[in-house]
């Protein structure tokens, strides 16, 4: 007691009030500033980390099977790490436009097929600002599978291209874009165009069952952080000659797990990388939550099918899928190819 009377109740609370102060002052200095988080680019990790010059070689083959090469290291920045990494919107020029083809195969018949949808793309890109980049395929060595894997190590190696870039738009050559005025930032990569237009509790079909139904479904909820890849859906799969990646570890991940060489590259599955992408969703409830479904005219509209599935006015692309089957490539990109940009009523929708 007689000690308490001596000390001055005054310097006690002064004693107090500066304890608290500097409390105070080191968990605000140790907090992480929040413009670090609007501001922060999932790639800054690498652009520390560049030790080599990445260049394009698209004359030259890789030396070796490509999973040993250093474009398939590519860089993810601690702060995408996490199964839950923030997501925000990405400037433009973060963005790629991946054209990866060696130019042949079905699209061979139409004429001089790559370098017009290069060069179409790359307007598209100016006009934008992304980044528009063709990788010529025929470099890899993927082993025995089939030719159409190698749109995979693409991927990766477009990531290694362009330390900077947050997100690749993975195309086919056989897409035409129809409306180039569609900005893929605001309308499909941004957070909110995101949270409004991934389908949820949409069954996952699978083509190779009995009407293609499969009692596997999108989830009910999504978190954008949670987002890092970007897909559409036909009447039978997923369907691989539109996808977005996003420079996230869970990317990395999975770009591994599909041309995994034993359980799938390795395979006979008819539908190469696609099978891969389709199995592991209908498989892993955490790869459903990672691989977001939007409506399939937002970036992957057939020229054939109804409302759901055939282009319509106004659709960002089309996508001349299964062209080959009657032989009807060239007639179809001829026709495409001259309504690019049309304002005209085309092909309306007809309910709705
Ligand atoms: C594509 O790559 C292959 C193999 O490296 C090469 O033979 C071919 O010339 C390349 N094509 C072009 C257009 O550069
Ligand atoms: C889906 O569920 C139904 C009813 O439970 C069942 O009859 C059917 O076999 C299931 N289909 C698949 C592909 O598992």
């Amino acid at each position: 007691m007689q000690a308490f009377q001596v000390v001055p109740r005054r310097s006690i609370i002064l004693a107090v009030l500066g304890i608290a102060f500097f409390v105070v002052l080191f968990k605000l200095y140790g907090d992480v500033p929040a413009s670090y988080y609007r501001n922060y680019n999932p790639a800054e990790g690498s652009l520390l980390e560049a030790s080599h010059e990445p260049k394009l070689q698209n004359d030259t083959p890789q030396p070796g099977f490509f999973k040993l090469q250093p474009e398939w290291d590519w860089k993810v920045s601690a702060s995408a790490k996490g199964l839950e990494s923030k997501a925000r919107k990405p400037r433009n020029r973060d963005v790629v436009v991946l054209t990866a083809s060696d130019g042949g195969g079905h699209n061979g018949a139409i004429p001089n097929v790559l370098e017009r949808v290069l060069e179409d793309r790359k307007k598209y890109c100016d006009k934008h600002g992304y980044t528009n980049l063709w990788i010529n395929t025929s470099r890899y060595d993927i082993g025995e599978a089939h030719r159409t894997w190698s749109k995979i190590p693409a991927v990766a190696e477009a990531f290694w291209l362009h330390p900077e870039a947050e997100w690749v738009w993975l195309i086919d050559t056989d897409i035409i874009i129809m409306t180039p005025t569609v900005s893929i930032v605001d309308d499909i990569i941004a957070p909110e165009a995101i949270q409004k237009g991934l389908m949820r509790d949409t069954p996952i079909l699978d083509g190779q069952l009995k009407h293609h139904r499969t009692n596997i479904s999108t989830p009910t909820s999504y978190r954008a952080e949670e987002i890092d890849i970007l897909i559409t859906q036909d009447h039978q799969s997923v369907n691989t000659g539109s996808v977005f990646f996003r420079r996230s570890a869970f990317t990395r991940f999975l770009l591994e797990s599909m041309t995994d060489y034993t359980m799938l590259m390795g395979q006979d599955h008819s539908g190469a990388e696609q099978d891969a992408i389709k199995h592991l969703m209908l498989e892993h409830a955490l790869v459903r939550r990672h691989v977001g479904i939007y409506p399939q005219r937002k970036f992957n509209a057939y020229v054939q099918g109804g409302d759901n599935m055939g282009y319509r006015d106004g659709d960002l692309l089309v996508h001349l899928a299964g062209c080959w089957v009657n032989n009807y490539c060239v007639e179809w990109f001829e026709e495409f190819w001259g309504k690019r940009g049309h304002k005209d009523p085309w092909r309306p929708v007809k309910n709705g």
